[in-house]
């Protein structure tokens, strides 16, 4: 450890590095280790039973989009090194911070931010609500390309704006786009389009040529591009994610680009995200209202993401995608394998988006057979809005045998399919 004068003297990601430095050694990675979450106030488990009608004493939790296995170790540490000092005092939005958010974005997207672009929110949810807040007025319209994340339908509603669906469209075993039904669904007050890539629910990643024609199509309308791309860390061997402003980059003057290390990392209870906003206009409005609103980031996300946006956190999701290929693998062959019903394969994401249309049971039906007899806690497909009525959303982000268990269970639910 450092000298107790040098820790004093330290700067908070100088301690982190030095520390590290001195404790550098390969940590062993145990994704299948079942860790009871029951009982400490998580969502996901402990607000199933209010939410869906499951039990966490007998149920799976698979419905919000956090993860069933710990973070990163370097993470931990991080945090565990913040506790040891404790202090929790007020901090900022430090250099080093946003150092490590440039690194992250340069090192495993091919992405060059300038570090004066981040501003933090308390997560995603928040940066919509704030993006809704800044370039629209109650009554104005913001439209969504559904199936998609439902939060974006409800923050927009919550805000008193109007949803206008343009609804993608199916396209073999995946989805497309369909940009002139898009226009011919505006109604002219459109004030942003929010954007989801990768997609979530279908983790469907969107070619450089599409997410030309989505900012295009932004522009051509007068709408801000709000562009959430909260999911591009969880990206499959084989598929290729290009940052929106990468593709793009003549479409900064429209677009706020989100990212947050959340769900990469399973820390979204920390709420942290951050909003990339190269355009100097854009980026003061939004500057303005988080200073009106009094916000200023809570320091132990800060500390966390600064261990996380790192060469070993890196190491660590590159593990965590190896482990979430493998259950999605035995999660797809498990639902292939029942009569009429189909999950479409990830490219990205850990949230299996699942069709039960060819059972020709009615929603209500197939639901019920997944709540009361598999006792699965899952996202009901209709909440994604115009396309999403035939399907259920399944998180993936477990230990092997929580997976293992929830097929075994969706197969017995519908056995007399077979
Ligand atoms: C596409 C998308 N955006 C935003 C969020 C919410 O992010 P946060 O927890 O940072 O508010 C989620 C969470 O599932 C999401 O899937």
């Amino acid at each position: 450890m450092p000298t107790r004068g040098a820790m004093l003297l330290a700067a908070p990601c100088k301690m982190t590095s030095l520390w590290r430095a001195k404790n550098r050694r390969r940590r062993a990675v145990d994704f299948n280790q079942i860790i009871d979450r029951r009982g400490t106030h998580c969502s996901q488990w402990d607000g199933m039973q209010a939410k869906f009608g499951v039990s966490p004493k007998d149920g799976l939790g698979m419905w919000t989009a956090d993860s069933n296995y710990a973070t990163a170790p370097c993470v931990r540490e991080e945090l565990q090194r913040w506790v040891d000092h404790g202090i929790f005092g007020y901090t900022w939005e430090y250099p080093e911070y946003k150092d490590a958010v440039v690194w992250w974005m340069k090192n495993r997207h091919g992405w060059e931010i300038d570090a004066d672009w981040v501003l933090t929110t308390q997560g995603l949810g928040n940066g919509i609500a704030l993006c809704l807040d800044v370039w629209s007025e109650p009554g104005d319209t913001v439209a969504i390309f559904p199936p998609v994340y439902h939060e974006f339908r409800i923050k927009i509603e919550n805000a008193g704006r109007v949803v206008t669906e343009c609804p993608l469209v199916r396209d073999g075993d995946s989805y497309a786009l369909d940009l002139e039904d898009a226009q011919s669904r505006l109604t002219g007050t459109e004030k942003l389009l929010i954007w989801c890539s990768p997609q979530n629910p279908s983790g469907r990643i969107w070619t450089v040529e599409e997410l030309r024609a989505v900012s295009e199509f932004a522009k051509r309308n007068g709408m801000i591009l709000v562009s959430d791309e909260i999911h591009h860390d969880l990206v499959y061997a084989g598929n290729k994610y290009v940052p929106t402003d990468v593709a793009v980059p003549d479409g900064r003057a429209h677009t706020v680009y989100l990212t947050a290390a959340s769900k990469t990392f399973n820390i979204a209870g920390m709420r942290t995200g951050n909003m990339i906003i190269p355009d100097p206009d854009l980026r003061m409005a939004m500057k303005h209202r988080l200073h009106t609103l009094n916000y200023s980031p809570a320091s132990l996300g800060l500390h966390m993401i600064c261990a996380a946006y790192t060469p070993e956190g890196a190491a660590w999701v590159d593990e965590q995608m190896a482990h979430l290929d493998g259950n999605r693998q035995l999660f797809d062959a498990g639902m292939q394998a029942i009569p009429g019903v189909w999950s479409m394969p990830l490219q990205s994401t850990f949230l299996a988006w699942v069709d039960f249309a060819g059972t020709g049971m009615a929603f209500e039906e197939f639901r019920a057979r997944i709540r009361d007899t598999a006792k699965l806690a899952a996202s009901p497909g209709p909440q994604f809005g115009t396309g999403g009525e035939t399907w259920m959303r399944f998180n993936l982000a477990g230990p092997r045998p929580m997976i293992e268990d929830a097929v075994g269970r969706l197969q017995t639910a519908f056995a007399d399919l077979q």
